[in-house]
């Protein structure tokens, strides 16, 4: 389908869905969404985010920072109000096609953002990417097959490929002297392409990975695998877990008396966790692309905005859902408002700006994934401190996207 095409096809879906939904004359079939009696319709953002079990955390830090960055805007998008449809994904893979579908065939939204799965990503993009509409917008998910094989003209990422934060860490922890690791993570895609990006920078760097550990996502039951570590004796141990159940895999590892085998990963392992892990997330070294204390100014605001508006403080997540919303009020106000025209706004969103990020300037490449600094934290005293650059203006190799 070609761009005019797209435009058609949006827009008669647009028409037939405001006429349907309100039972309203249309003023003009130029501009759709302007209703005669002048009142505007509403911009329907999709929401596909866990609430419940181990990620909640993650889906509500989404959540909050995107509301909080388009209430900033007046609650407008391009002179439209919004409105939120929001389902819990449950973490569940075999949901995802239903509750995609539930999002775009029946509330006909403009926009969908989530997930923070990896598994429900690949779900969601096979659905969506054969679409013209809506436009996809992952806030976490870092599924490298999203911005890879699956990449397509109407989804984006605002957050990182799971190659991109870990591939860094592998290197780190051969540059601090280590010669042997074992990696150890949640079974599933995250926690594979992220393990494998860390020891293949490790390997690289001469390390060797002893033993790769896979616990069944979401088990926090760590005792059998943290024995297993004490008895291999490797020099490191490189993790990928998060959420609720890093908090627990933190606090074990210690209780196992293994801190002294230092801990690495993507910076999940700390992120938005490290105050409830306490003691156990003392020390520990990771990589990701944000860092609590950043020191610039759209930080400093972005931080206390949000902490006024949910009396938290900010993470990674937030940081990622503040992003989703910046590029929908962007696109939307070069648009003004008009939601039919998709390939101006994909133009929009590939042009987007990101001066004014929490995480520092950052851009999005040709596949729609960010191109963006990973940076080098430690866990001191509760929070995050940051220790440099781990990796410049890191873009994911993107094997395999080609855009239509
Ligand atoms: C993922 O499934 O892609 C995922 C989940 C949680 C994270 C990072 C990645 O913290």
């Amino acid at each position: 389908m070609n761009n005019e095409q797209k435009k058609g096809f949006s827009r008669r879906t647009l028409i037939k869905g405001a006429a349907a939904a309100g039972g309203l004359a249309v003023a003009s079939s130029f501009v759709p969404y302007r209703f005669a009696i002048g009142a505007q319709a509403k911009v329907k953002v999709g929401i596909l985010l866990p609430y419940s079990g181990t990620y909640a955390m993650l889906g509500n830090s989404i959540t909050d920072a995107m509301k909080l960055r388009i209430a900033a805007a007046g609650d407008m998008l391009g002179g439209r109000p919004v409105e939120y449809v929001a389902i819990d994904s449950q973490m569940s893979v075999p949901k995802a096609p239903q509750n995609t579908s539930k999002l775009v065939d029946k509330d006909s939204v403009d926009f969908v953002v989530g997930p923070v799965h990896s598994g429900i990503a690949a779900a969601m993009a096979k659905i969506i990417g054969k679409r013209d509409q809506p436009i996809m917008i992952v806030p976490n998910a870092g599924s490298n097959a999203v911005t890879g094989p699956l990449c397509s003209e109407n989804i984006f990422r605002t957050s990182f490929s799971n190659w991109q934060p870990a591939y860094p860490g592998g290197t780190l922890m051969a540059k601090e002297g280590h010669k042997t690791c074992i990696t150890i993570a949640w079974k599933y895609g995250a926690g594979r392409q992220m393990m494998d990006a860390g020891a293949e920078a490790f390997t690289k760097a001469g390390g060797k990975v002893i033993k790769d550990i896979e616990v069944p996502f979401p088990d926090v039951e760590f005792q059998a695998f943290l024995s297993e570590i004490a008895s291999l004796k490797p020099d490191a141990v490189f993790a990928f877990f998060s959420g609720g159940g890093a908090i627990k895999f933190l606090k074990d590892y210690a209780a196992a008396g293994l801190k002294s085998i230092p801990l690495y990963g993507p910076g999940f392992l700390t992120e938005g966790v490290a105050k409830a892990a306490g003691a156990a997330a003392e020390g520990v070294r990771t990589t990701l692309h944000y860092s609590a204390d950043l020191d610039n100014p759209s930080n400093h605001a972005f931080r206390a905005a949000y902490e006024k508006a949910t009396g938290k403080g900010a993470n990674v997540f937030a940081v990622q859902g503040y992003d989703a919303g910046s590029l929908i009020v962007q696109a939307m106000a070069k648009v003004k408002g008009d939601t039919g025209a998709t390939a101006d706004l994909i133009k929009a969103m590939e042009n987007a700006n990101f001066i004014d990020s929490p995480r520092g300037p950052w851009k999005m490449s040709a596949a729609h994934n960010p191109i963006q600094n990973i940076y080098l934290r430690e866990v001191r005293n509760g929070a995050q401190k940051y220790l440099g650059i781990a990796a410049k203006a890191l873009e994911d190799p993107a094997a395999g996207c080609k855009m239509a």
